[in-house]
Formats: C-alpha cells, structure tokens, sequence
C-alpha cells in the first residue's frame, strides 16, 4: 500500500476508479478531485462508507482543491469531457487538452514525485499534454488504453471459444482510437496459437469489433461511454506500480528510439514497477503489424500536432 493516490474527475470512469483503488486497498488515502462543488465530496463520503460492509480500510475524500492531494504517489487523471454517439475521440482534443493541462500543472506544484496514469481522451495525446505538463520524466506519465482493449480482445475471444478469459493471452498495441492493432501473432489460449483454434474470418470479426469496443459501448449508452472496463484497466496499472509487480501491459508509452520511433506516445508493451515504466518491451512484428504499428503512429502524431502547448 502507497500513502496517497489521487484521481481527477470524478465522473463515471474517476468515481469508479476510485473505489476500486480502495477496495483493493492500493493506498492508506485516496482523494477524488472535480471542479464540480459537491460531487467528489457526496461520492467520496458514499464510497467511505462501503468500507465497513467491504471490509477495507483504505480512507476516501473528495475535494474541488490541490491541497488534499499533496504528494500524492500516483495521480489518476479521469478529467475531461467524454464521448457522445457521433463523436470521435479527436473531437474531444482542445477541451480535454486544456483541463489535462491545468491538471499537470497542479500536480507539478503539489505532487512533484508522483507517477501519472492518464486516462483522459484522446488517450495518446492528453499523455503527451501531461508529460509538457508536468515535465516528469517519461518513467512517471504512462497512459491507460492498451489494457482496456486488450481486455476487451479477451472477452470476445473467451466468448467465441467458449473458454476462460483467464486463459486468454493477448496484446493490443499502438494508439487508442479506430487505428489500434490487435497482435494476432502473439494471441494465444493457454499456450495454443489461436489460429490453431479459430478462423481467419472469425477471429477478424473479432479484431473489427474490438476497434469498434467503445463506440459499441457509446451506442448503448447513448449518454456518456464505457467506466467499468476503463476503470479496471487502470486500476490494473495502479495496482502494478504500487506491488512493484514487474508486469508486462500494454501501456501508452513515451517512444525514444523504440520499435523505430520517437517523440510520441503510443500503445507497446511496458513492464511496470514501483518507479512507473521500468522499461518498453520490443516485440518482434510481422511486416502487417509493423505496418499496422506505423499507421497508428500517424494517427497520433496528426492531432499531437494540431495541439499548441
Ligand atoms: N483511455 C481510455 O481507455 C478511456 C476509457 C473510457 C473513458 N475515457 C475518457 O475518460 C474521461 C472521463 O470519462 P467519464 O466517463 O468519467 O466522463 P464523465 O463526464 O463522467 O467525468 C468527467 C469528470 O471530469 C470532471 N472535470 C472536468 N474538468 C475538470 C478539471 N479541470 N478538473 C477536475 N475534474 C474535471 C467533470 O466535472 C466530470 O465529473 C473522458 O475523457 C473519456 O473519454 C478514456
């Protein structure tokens, strides 16, 4: 358990997020921010007092300030506007930039040592906007998206073959958006290729609708996107850095020279600890995921472009 991690927004995905980090016991204190007066303190004070029926002991507080979170040792940020049916992530850019930026630069003043999940959309570019942010090294400001639509690649894979998701080993890189490139040369079921196990056609079917994950989700809901998965996903983060794990996700990750690009953030491999990214694993691609990869990239760099910092 860490002292202190902290979430901003305290929206569908913040809130979620939230009891999560406590139910698991993450942190000794976890405080939710939101510019809304009354929001992360009613839901802070709703989410504490689960913890004598849940059993956990970890302590919540919602605030609209800085000052609770003080040296915090992770800082989730949820912050942003999210997705209406129509709207595509890049539409969220300038919006979201703007709140990720006050964000960094908040947690800059109070948090200096902390590590940065982000969370915020379009994924890939709000990392970087924090990362400008903050000016944290690459090591504290990750983002989370990869092990959403990995996981999302699982639960259809698992449905389809009928079998656990447990025993679905898969890995979803490159950016967030309609671009991601599922590998389907490293998807396996306990052991087995999956194209020892499925069609081509099937498992393609299966590839078009984990692009097409959050949308799907957006469609149903008709307001507001998908918080249950996303939360988990990030959770999932927290919870390695914070046990030092040493796991392998699939993280955004600032690239400097790694699977032959530099100067963005974009879905690969990480092994996380307890210092944030210990390290981008390099993967050996076919020419297709290679290419697929690169395709992503450019999907990244063009708004990262378009954002003045
Ligand atoms: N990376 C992913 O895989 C993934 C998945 C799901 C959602 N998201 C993104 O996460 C974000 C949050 O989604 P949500 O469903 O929780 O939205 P939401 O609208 O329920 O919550 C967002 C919260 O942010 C708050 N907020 C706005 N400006 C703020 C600021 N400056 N400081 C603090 N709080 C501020 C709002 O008041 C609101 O409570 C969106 O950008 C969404 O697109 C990302």
């Amino acid at each position: 358990m860490v002292n202190k991690i902290t979430v901003v927004g305290a929206g569908n995905v913040g809130a979620t997020t939230a009891q999560r980090v406590a139910e698991k016991e993450l942190a000794r204190v976890v405080v939710m921010v939101d510019v809304v007066e009354g929001t992360p303190q009613g839901k802070a004070l709703d989410q504490w007092q689960s913890a004598p029926i849940e059993g956990y002991d970890s302590r919540i507080i919602g605030t609209n300030g800085y000052e609770e979170t003080k040296d915090s040792d992770i800082v989730i940020i949820t912050a942003g506007i999210a997705r209406r049916p129509g709207m595509s992530r890049d539409d969220l850019l300038n919006t979201n930039a703007g709140i990720v930026r006050s964000v960094g630069e908040q947690i800059k003043n109070t948090s200096p040592n902390a590590i940065v999940i982000v969370v915020s959309n379009p994924l890939d570019v709000m990392c970087y906007v924090a990362k400008e942010a903050t000016g944290f090294p690459r090591e504290r400001v990750l983002g989370m998206a990869g092990v959403l639509d990995t996981a999302r690649y699982r639960a259809f894979l698992a449905e389809a073959l009928d079998c656990s998701v447990r025993d679905i080993q898969a890995m979803v890189l490159g950016g967030h958006g309609d671009t991601m490139v599922p590998l389907i040369s490293y998807t396996s079921v306990s052991g087995i290729p999956i194209t020892q196990l499925m069609d081509k056609e099937t498992l393609d079917a299966i590839v078009l609708r984990t692009r097409g994950g959050g949308a799907e989700i957006v469609k149903h809901l008709k307001t507001g996107s998908a918080y249950y998965a996303p939360s988990a996903g990030a959770v999932q983060m927290a919870e390695a850095i914070v046990n030092d794990q040493r796991r392998i996700l699939p993280c955004a990750a600032w690239l400097e020279g790694e699977y032959g690009m530099n100067g963005l953030y974009l879905g690969v491999p990480c092994k996380l600890g307890r210092q944030g990214l210990i390290k981008v694993v390099e993967v050996e691609l076919t020419a297709d995921e290679k290419k697929a990869l690169e395709s992503s990239a450019e999907a990244v760099r063009e708004p990262m472009s378009a954002i003045k910092m």
